[in-house]
């Protein structure tokens, strides 16, 4: 069949496979990559000449809250997807907190329908475990894996009796990815902590020994029944330094750019912006995560865009809610880190895409070769603009990282081979498609 439309993106610095870059053209015909070279001696439907910036595959973000159907004040798919494409994400794996909670396969199907009609990019929604095994959790499809919260609250969705855990674990081979922070822990020093309403004592409440006794008992569980596990936005070096001595070869994990570069210091800049779960912790932290990110013990990275408005923010702790914003800022924080020597270009990309799309089985995806799709992000890395509240598209309207000055900002966002932000404009009429994810 002829394609229909072609697009060409010359004179890019494009990161190949094996993490190398080439000065070349990447010609995509309809929405698949079918040529990477130094010159394509062809004219495009359309082109971009991409001379100075870097060409990167799209990021794909495994863990968003984007809170649609039932709490659309905050955020809803369009308004998400829209932030995503402006901050180079092409695909993302959203989380079942929503209203009604994504437990049964008619919820997956309602959230399908929502996200084809309205999101600019990829999406995948995983479904969540309840006490009560319902018998969607094995066969909804098409889904990235099974959520479990085994702590810090989601009403039907806390999973806090190892009973119930281990039943989960026992049964079937999908992918299991945890929030792990013990409850019991957390219910016990709530009521030590209780009446302080300075934010700060929430990373005290739920503290490191918090995320490292669910971390033990997930890692635990998942060895008795040597079933997939994913450790969910993985916060403290106990945690890092557990994966380190013992990571059987199904088990990944993530981290997100907050626990890197975030710390407990935050509470006292901007309050409860920094207030999510699992909480930011010590700059020690921060460091065992990065050496872990580093070494390979932490597999990728990811967001946990978790937006709440301001108004909810603007509540007195333990009332305001937690969570922040990411996908806007991810990349470029991530890049920015690069430029600055501490990881480099070909890891962030790692990290942010390919490694994502081999632990979730997210066929053809994370990589600028020919067969695979063209979800794909230009990116400037010689250029430093500051994170501005008043750029966010996210609905909540708000970032923690407002002020940092940042580069590898993204200027063309392609997904499935159409131009979705180009030079800071939308096109709000480019549908991404519902993600694929091979069996286990
Ligand atoms: O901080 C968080 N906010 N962590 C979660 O796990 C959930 C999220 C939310 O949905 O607001």
């Amino acid at each position: 069949m002829a394609p229909t439309s072609s697009l060409l993106i010359r004179r890019a610095r494009i990161l190949l496979p094996n993490g190398e870059f080439l000065v070349g053209d990447v010609l995509i015909c309809d929405r698949q990559i079918v040529k990477v070279a130094a010159e394509i001696a062809l004219e495009g439907d359309r082109e971009i000449d991409a001379i100075g910036l870097t060409l990167l595959p799209g990021v794909i973000d495994p863990q968003v809250h984007f809170r649609e159907p039932g709490l659309e004040h905050k955020e809803d798919l369009f308004t998400a997807s829209c932030a995503c494409a402006k901050g180079g994400v092409t695909s993302f794996l959203e989380m079942p907190n929503t209203r009604p909670l994504t437990t049964t396969q008619a919820a997956l199907d309602d959230k399908l329908r929502l996200a084809a009609e309205k999101c600019l990019v990829n999406y995948g929604f995983f479904i969540g475990a309840t006490a009560e095994i319902l018998p969607d959790l094995l066969s909804a499809n098409p889904t990235p894996g099974i959520k479990v919260f085994m702590g810090s609250m989601h009403g039907q969705l806390l999973m806090d009796d190892e009973a119930n855990l281990e039943a989960i674990f026992a049964k079937g081979d999908r992918l299991i990815a945890v929030h792990a922070e013990d409850q019991a822990r957390i219910n016990q020093r709530r009521q030590e902590f209780a009446g302080i309403s300075d934010v700060a004592i929430h990373s005290q409440i739920q503290d490191n020994q918090a995320a490292l006794l669910a971390t033990q008992l997930a890692l635990k569980l998942s060895q008795k029944y040597q079933r997939r596990l994913h450790i969910l936005h993985l916060s403290t070096g106990e945690e890092a330094e557990l994966l380190r001595q013992e990571k059987p070869s199904w088990v990944t994990a993530e981290v997100t750019p907050q626990h890197l570069l975030l710390n407990t210091s935050a509470y006292a800049t901007i309050g409860s912006f920094a207030q999510m779960n699992p909480p930011l912790r010590s700059p020690r932290d921060n460091e065992i995560l990065w050496q872990a990110l580093l070494d390979g013990v932490i597999d990728f990275i990811a967001t946990d865009h978790a937006p709440h408005t301001l108004a909810e923010k603007a509540q007195t702790y333990p009332n305001t809610p937690s969570g922040m914003p990411g996908v806007e800022t991810s990349l470029p924080l991530m890049l920015t880190q690069a430029v600055e020597g501490r990881c480099t270009v070909a890891q962030v990309a790692n990290w942010m895409s390919a490694a994502v799309a081999k632990a979730y089985k997210i066929p053809n995806k994370g990589k600028i070769a020919p067969g695979f799709d063209a979800d794909l992000v230009l990116v400037d890395l010689d250029n430093y603009r500051p994170v501005l509240r008043s750029e966010m598209l996210t609905k909540c309207g708000w970032s923690p990282f407002e002020g940092w000055n940042l580069t590898g900002w993204p200027v063309v966002t392609v997904v499935g081979g159409k131009v979705v932000f180009d030079h800071g404009k939308l096109d709000t009429n480019v549908r991404g498609e519902a993600l694929t994810f091979d069996a286990e």
